[in-house]
């Protein structure tokens, strides 16, 4: 259960909207056509962003999301506070279920996402995740091998 207070100022929001349609723009996506940007703030403060890749076996797309996962990762990672997924009208995206657990890795239950609908947090885009948790919780299967 999320004990947050799940609210960002609308300045912020339309700045992060503004990142992830800047990173829309650079999207490589000649089989859909259906550009996605994405962009996420840290809870120190700093921003990341991501567009969509798309590739000829069309199954290892890359999402905007997954490149804005990586994005993070290389700059020293982090946790997502918010994220903010535009399509090509620069509106709110919903991500689709592989990058919400993505985002859940790198956000938890509290992140927030700019939903078509308006913020939501993670526990409620994604609720009931498997996450790193759930990993610590077994050490080993060996317990119950015999
Ligand atoms: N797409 C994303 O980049 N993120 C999502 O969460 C949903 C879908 C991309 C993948 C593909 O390049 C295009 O949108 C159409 O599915």
């Amino acid at each position: 259960m999320s004990t947050m207070t799940n609210t960002l100022d609308e300045q912020t929001w339309k700045t992060l909207t503004a990142a992830a349609v800047e990173a829309m723009c650079s999207a490589y996506c000649p089989y859909s056509h259906f550009p996605v940007g994405a962009a996420g703030l840290t809870t120190d403060g700093r921003m990341v962003s991501g567009c969509n890749v798309e590739n000829a076996g069309y199954g290892v797309t890359l999402c905007a999301e997954c490149g804005m996962i990586s994005d993070l990762v290389r700059h020293g990672g982090g946790r997502l506070k918010a994220v903010a997924i535009v399509n090509g009208n620069g509106q709110a995206c919903a991500p689709c279920g592989r990058c919400r657990q993505l985002i859940f890795e790198h956000g938890g239950n509290e992140c927030l996402i700019l939903m078509p609908t308006g913020p939501m947090a993670m526990s409620e885009v994604l609720p009931g995740a498997f996450g790193p948790s759930n990993l610590s919780e077994v050490t080993s299967g060996q317990a119950l091998a015999k």
